[in-house]
């Protein structure tokens, strides 16, 4: 419902001023607190007169700047409406948080939500009124660089990370001072491009869509988040920036999204090259018709300054629309009480990296770490003699891409931390990511030899993760491969620690390791985090968000698969039989599955009961699981809860996460945990692209990880009446 003071504005603007609203401009556009056209690009042909109408502005942040920036345009807006300062914000501002694929590895929605609470109060402090995040495409393919922007690979997963996500940007609405609007994206499927190449076409059924992509941004929109970012691809043969039915009949009609729409860099322009427009005045139409509220960089909405006298009434209807949207955006952000948001330079430097929000990052990235294999070399006694190497041990590069105000320069490296927790420690870098020369590798093995225990730091650089980083090999550089086998053959312990935004081929790393650590891209406190877990002050807890595959070739690889006509059985009789779904060449499983990590206490889900296990349409699933901690340390751990249904008007995957829950286990305890599920939970898609629950056999599965689980059968009567969407 569009606010009085939008209505009231409304009518005052000029046709040119409502299109100014339209337009967002980089930060280049505003040098030195003005306007300025920029040289490079000139082409654009925006005058001075133009800027100063824009709606908004990326990648201006600094409590100063923005003021300066914010009066200066004031002074020129004859309207006085404020301009939107917007910024990617995607796990952290400079307290840079481990990456958001390392956030799902937590399966923690707290440490989700205090995370994005904490970007949003540094960036609000910094001058962002909104963030381009939480991006919650769901990701099946690690040759795509920006699987590291996600929490995964499975729906629900993902579904409640962007529902704690947007809550922890936005706080409760109406926005406070230290909060800011979250802009969930990329609408819609971004994360299934063809061979992982990015920006690569995306075809998949709409069933598909609908029941494994479509979840999370629904639930990022019903928990209001205030924008949606459209996506580069094309989905149903269209791209999504120009797609009415994704746009109108989806996202707007039946995910009753009321907010802003705004187009990812250049996405209008784009449709020329995607072949839909001819030029950029029809790629402008196709995306208002499709209810694009903003663009980006293409230029294409400022296309209608040349024919502002002449626009069509439907036209003009249109632009109306997407204006009131976006001045109902700048009244939520309270911009017309106070275009600042009592932005100070004294609040700035008070809030950003305080010592509060640096613990935050440390728990955040302790949680997150996933300890994959251990052949009880783990944890270390602080007074071993360490020899640490690799080219992730000294370095300030823990914080991953979309890090933009982190510093790598003020974050502490693994060796740092080491120093000052280990009572002999020797550094040696070995070799570099890419790089080998045989004097470093000397110097690494030499020092290995004196030492008790081999910490090997390897992975890629945060340059190598992110936007337009696809990759078609996922194995570590043989330049590290080289170094891990030089360090193996001295036959101490070698405990590898992996750097990365993305699963790896891991295989030949776990073939010399005598234990593995995950710990992703940790953040500005994940050198500390890292050494809290290898000492045991912390016992690792995260768990697997996607799987890691034995090799690329099996990529798109992931747990909630469906059987196939030939499936295998993961017994000896796969290889007996040659005609299953599988490899001939390689393993079908992945080398690590998703839920996946283990911990230095000896945990097991002793026993599931199914309380009900005929429910009908008035009651919910019921089971009762009891674990336990055998070992004399306590421990964190992740129950995950899984279903199959058995027979299905569409396939069923072979598992389906359904619920998740971090306990915490003393010594030699032994828990009971009730899980309720309601019966909405085993909702299916059905191939007439409605949800409802299926009358029939269910199994309920639960385990510590997606492959080693318990499993009930259970029975749903319901008259297949309830789960309608
Ligand atoms: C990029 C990304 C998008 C980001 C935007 C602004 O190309 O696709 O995620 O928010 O541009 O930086």
């Amino acid at each position: 419902m569009a606010s009085q003071t939008a209505k009231t504005i409304l009518e005052e603007m000029t046709i040119q001023e409502k299109i100014g609203q339209l337009i967002q401009l980089s930060g280049d556009f505003f040098q030195n607190g003005t306007a300025a056209i920029t040289g490079p690009l000139k082409e654009h042909h925006l005058s001075l007169e133009t800027i100063y109408t824009a709606g908004s502005v990326l990648g201006i942040s600094g409590a100063e700047r923005v003021r300066q920036v914010q009066t200066d345009f004031l002074k020129h807006s004859r309207l006085k409406i404020p301009l939107l300062f917007m910024a990617d914000v995607v796990h952290g501002y400079q307290t840079i948080f481990p990456i958001p694929l390392a956030l799902g590895a937590t399966f923690d929605p707290q440490t989700m939500h205090d995370t994005a609470a904490v970007a949003a109060k540094e960036s609000a402090a910094g001058g962002v009124h909104v963030t381009f995040a939480p991006m919650v495409d769901l990701v099946r393919d690690p040759r795509w660089g920006r699987v590291m922007e996600s929490t995964g690979e499975d729906p629900y997963l993902n579904s409640v990370m962007a529902k704690a996500a947007v809550n922890g940007f936005q706080g409760k609405l109406p926005l406070d001072a230290n909060h800011i609007a979250a802009c969930v994206k990329h609408f819609a499927a971004y994360g299934a491009p063809e061979a992982g190449r990015e920006y690569n076409t995306v075809d998949i059924s709409e069933w598909r869509f609908r029941e494994q992509y479509l979840p999370a941004y629904a639930a990022a929109i019903e928990a209001e988040s205030l924008l949606v970012m459209t996506s580069f691809n094309t989905l149903f043969g269209i791209p999504a920036t120009a797609n009415q039915k994704l746009m109108r009949d989806i996202l707007r009609q039946e995910l009753d999204f009321k907010g802003v729409l705004i187009s990812d860099w250049d996405a209008i322009g784009e449709t020329i090259a995607h072949g839909v427009a001819g030029n950029l005045e029809a790629a402008a139409d196709l995306s208002l018709k499709a209810g694009v509220d903003i663009d980006m960089m293409s230029f294409a909405y400022a296309k209608y300054l040349e024919k502002a006298a002449n626009l069509d009434e439907h036209t003009k209807l249109l632009i109306d629309e997407a204006v009131v949207r976006i001045l109902d955006l700048k009244v939520a952000l309270g911009l017309f009480e106070d275009p600042y948001r009592g932005l100070s330079v004294e609040r700035e430097a008070t809030t950003i990296l305080s010592s509060d929000n640096l613990h935050v990052a440390e728990q955040a990235a302790e949680k997150s770490m996933v300890l994959l294999k251990n052949e009880s070399v783990l944890p270390l006694a602080t007074d071993a003699k360490v020899a640490l190497v690799g080219p992730g041990a000294h370095t300030g590069d823990l914080l991953g891409s979309w890090s933009w105000q982190g510093d790598p320069q003020k974050t502490s490296s693994i060796y740092d931390e080491f120093k000052s927790r280990f009572k002999s420690v020797e550094y040696a870098k070995g070799c570099g990511f890419h790089a080998l020369n045989y004097q470093e590798l000397d110097q690494a093995v030499m020092i290995g030899r004196d030492s008790d225990v081999i910490v090997a730091v390897v992975g890629l650089p945060s340059s190598e993760t992110g936007e337009a980083t696809s990759l078609t090999q996922l194995t570590l550089p043989t330049e590290q491969l080289t170094l891990l086998k030089q360090l193996a053959a001295l036959n101490k312990p070698l405990i590898t620690v992996v750097l990365t935004g993305r699963p790896l081929d891991l295989t030949a790393v776990a073939a010399v390791s005598s234990a593995i650590v995950l710990a992703w891209y940790p953040g500005s406190r994940g050198a500390a985090a890292l050494t809290n877990i290898l000492t045991g002050e912390v016992n690792p807890s995260g768990k697997l968000p996607m799987s890691f595959p034995r090799h690329v070739g099996q990529v798109p690889i992931y747990y909630n698969h469906y059987n196939t006509g030939r499936p295998i059985s993961q017994t000896a009789d796969d290889d007996e039989n040659k005609y299953l779904s599988k490899y001939v060449d390689a393993k079908s499983e992945p080398l690590y599955p998703f839920g996946y990590g283990l911990s230095y206490a000896d945990l097991a889900v002793e026993q599931l009961k199914v309380l009900n296990p005929i429910v009908n349409d008035s009651q919910n699933l019921q089971v009762e699981v009891t674990i336990t901690n055998h070992s004399t340390i306590s421990a964190t751990t992740v129950m995950q809860v899984y279903s199959h249904q058995l027979v299905g008007q569409t396939v069923r995957p072979v598992k389906e996460l359904k619920y998740f829950e971090r306990l915490s286990l003393a010594p030699l305890e032994t828990r009971d945990i009730l899980v309720t599920l309601p019966l909405t939970t085993f909702r299916s898609m059905q191939s007439n692209l409605q949800w409802q629950v299926e009358d029939g056999d269910y199994t309920v599965m639960v385990g510590l990880d997606s492959d080693n689980v318990l499993q009930q059968p259970f029975e749903i009567r319901a008259n297949n009446k309830r789960g309608q969407e």
